[in-house]
């Protein structure tokens, strides 16, 4: 949902060609989070020079061309001492994609303010109003337009202020969700960001070892007289110490959406809070500043180190990241089972979640709040969620839950499951549950985020970085953190000892099995031959496999463009029977579970009426097999865990349908992989 980055070299010289290249790779790492169009903006060629905007419809590799062609020359190569470059690519929300409404977006032609946003400003057409009663005309349809005019006016008024304190000022006025970030031609060689709601961090890149694991905050009165000076009401917790910056000679600091866009860089980052201002100067000293003082805020933010490997961003061999993350489950489940499953003693420890555990058994249900795959996760939990834990499960889609007003009780206990941590939606649930005074437990991947950072306790589900937009290996570890859960919950039940065992012994297993899955890739691969010309897919199963048919639905949907329907088996005659003919391509997923009798008359009630289902089945299992000419054959497992095996072709059939029909797999068109919008 838009990603920004923004690079400041304190540090050696570096010629604008040196800086544009990092800002473009900074680019192709956030690239992910939309792709209709991006921008740069960085000094111009010589001294005295507005600042350059390049801004171009498309990928990244468009703007590259293009800079190749306008930024060449004597100037770009010259080192220069300091240097800010803010870039975006955007995922349009406001005005369609075009130059015009590419970010930067400016505060007027001699481009005085620039800025990249991620997120959506809801007050900006009274802003925008206001603004253009002072005589500002605006050139874009977007939102992000009004945030750089503001910061115009409020410097036209305000002399005196420093560019941190217009942006201070400037956030007052907004309404919404932004990660922003600013270059001025008036405060050349310094960059200020800020956020609410949409993530941002700073990395930091010194050359000799940071005398400081934290920056204090700065708190500052939200109003002063002018031409007063900006009164410092606070630093640090009690008043006392005296507010020093981060202050290092020789230093790089990156603005940016999310770590795997500086962690080629550096592992050393600060995870900004809502409403932080934090504000470089000319002479490489960073500060954070916030207006308001909250009560619960530690008054400081840890400079964190991250555990991402840069081999983890990279597509290595692999043409897609999609298909890297689709082969990576074999180890990504290993990882998210690390030290927290121990075969030997049969014992499952959620450290993130120990503490609560007897708060969370005392409780009234258990609701699971969710948007997309993550939302599936949940539906392929909730029936062993059920049988574990005996209480109510509710599985909720969090732009539904929101919409409904749901009744939320102190005694729930609210799950937020999100690969990015920072989708509005389960977000904006998350804190209506939360001000409703129940227990919130947020299961993300990405450590940092919001989600992970509201929660009360949490799992992460230490798949690594996904990037290829379509979730496959999040999907997987978060489908085992919950079946964890359900496990700790019932530990000390006596009656459910030897289904626990079972189950340990199927996860003790997996990482076996989806390597045989992903044996399957070539005879999937010729599959996809035969389906991809087809306009649609019907997808089919029951029980454990149902959240699977939706899985493999959206798949299919979002990387291939082709319609597709996870369809309940036991629904088939109360609908989706009347699309069955000998035309129509349905994939059917029966396993050897407790409802393997029902698949069976679904089965059955699809050949009759002539269709010729594509087969999952269980290996050697003759007797299914013989109602299709087609089967994809999986290993066995425990009825609970089949889910995790049974998608895996599906997220294979649904990569290689999009190869052959042309499509962008790691970027289908349309969407983001971080939703940070509603
Ligand atoms: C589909 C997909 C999306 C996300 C959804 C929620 O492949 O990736 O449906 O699952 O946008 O995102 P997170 O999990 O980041 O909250």
């Amino acid at each position: 949902m838009c990603g920004i980055f923004a690079y400041l070299n304190y540090l050696t010289p570096k010629s604008r060609q040196q800086v544009l290249d990092l800002l473009l790779q900074g680019l192709k790492r956030l690239e992910y989070r939309g792709y209709d169009s991006t921008g740069v903006a960085i000094d111009g060629a010589s001294a005295g020079d507005d600042i350059l905007l390049v801004r171009r419809i498309g990928k990244v590799k468009v703007l590259e061309d293009a800079i190749g062609e306008v930024c060449r020359g004597e100037g770009f190569n010259q080192p220069v001492d300091i240097h800010i470059g803010i870039a975006h690519t955007r995922w349009a929300t406001h005005g369609v994609p075009s130059e015009v409404n590419s970010h930067p977006q400016r505060s007027d032609v001699e481009n005085s303010f620039v800025v990249v946003h991620n997120g959506i400003i809801t007050n900006y057409k009274d802003v925008k109003t206001l603004l253009e009663k002072r005589g500002y005309v605006f050139e874009s349809e977007t939102d992000t337009e009004v945030i750089a005019k503001l910061v115009h006016h409020l410097w036209q008024t305000h002399p005196g202020y420093t560019f941190g304190e217009l942006v201070e000022q400037a956030i007052q006025q907004l309404e919404g969700a932004f990660a922003i970030a600013f270059k001025s031609k008036h405060f050349p060689g310094e960059c200020v960001a800020s956020r609410r709601g949409s993530p941002l961090l700073v990395g930091i890149k010194a050359k000799t070892k940071l005398a400081t694991d934290h920056v204090p905050i700065l708190y500052a009165k939200a109003h002063r007289p002018h031409g007063q000076p900006f009164p410092v009401l606070q630093a640090g917790s009690d008043g006392s110490a005296e507010f020093q910056p981060l202050e290092h000679k020789e230093v790089e600091y990156f603005f940016a959406s999310d770590a795997s866009a500086v962690i080629e860089h550096t592992n050393r980052v600060i995870y900004l809070e809502d409403d932080d201002v934090a504000a470089v100067k000319r002479d490489g000293t960073l500060s954070i500043h916030r207006l308001n003082k909250c009560t619960d805020d530690p008054h400081i933010r840890e400079i964190i180190t991250l555990k991402m490997e840069i081999q983890q961003i990279m597509k290595g061999n692999y043409d897609y990241f999609m298909l890297k993350e689709i082969f990576e489950q074999p180890e990504s489940v290993v990882n998210t089972m690390r030290g927290r499953v121990r075969f030997d003693t049969q014992s499952i420890v959620l450290g993130g979640i120990k503490e609560y555990i007897p708060e969370i058994k005392r409780c009234r249900r258990l609701m699971l709040i969710a948007c997309g795959t993550s939302y599936h996760s949940a539906v392929a939990t909730r029936q062993l969620l059920e049988e574990l834990t005996e209480l109510p499960v509710m599985v909720e889609l969090a732009s539904d839950f929101l919409d409904r007003n749901t009744p939320i009780f102190r005694d729930d206990v609210c799950f937020f499951i999100s690969q990015s941590g920072e989708t509005a939606d389960t977000l904006m649930s998350l804190r209506y549950c939360k001000q409703r005074g129940a227990l919130i437990v947020g299961v993300t991947n990405t450590v940092g985020s919001s989600i992970c950072r509201e929660s009360n306790c949490g799992v992460h589900i230490n798949a690594g970085p996904e990037i290829g937009v379509a979730s496959t290996k999040a999907y997987t570890s978060q489908f085992i953190s919950l079946v964890m859960f359900a496990l700790v919950m019932s530990e000390d039940r006596l009656s459910l000892q030897q289904r626990r065992q079972e189950i340990i012994a199927g996860l003790s297993q997996l990482d076996e099995h989806i390597r045989s899955v992903l044996k399957l890739n070539s005879q999937v691969q010729e599959l996809a031959k035969e389906l991809y010309q087809h306009k649609s897919l019907l997808i089919m199963g029951r029980g454990f496999n149902f959240a699977t048919c939706l899985e493999g639905a959206l798949k299919v949907k979002e990387l291939t463009y082709m319609h597709s329907e996870g369809i309940l088996a036991g629904e088939l005659k109360h609908g989706p029977l009347a699309l069955v003919d000998d035309e129509m391509p349905v994939l059917m997923i029966v396993t050897r579970d407790p409802v393997y009798t029902k698949c069976m008359n679904a089965l059955q009630q699809v050949t009759s009426r002539k269709g010729r289902p594509i087969l999952i089945c269980e290996e050697n299992d003759t007797e299914t097999m013989s109602f299709s000419t087609r089967s994809l054959q999986i290993p066995r497992t425990v009825d609970c865990l089949q889910g995790i095996l049974t998608v895996i072709p599906l997220q294979l059939l649904s990569y290689h349908i999009a190869v052959l029909r042309g499509c962008d797999v790691d970027c289908p068109r349309n969407l983001a992989k971080s939703v940070t919008v509603e």
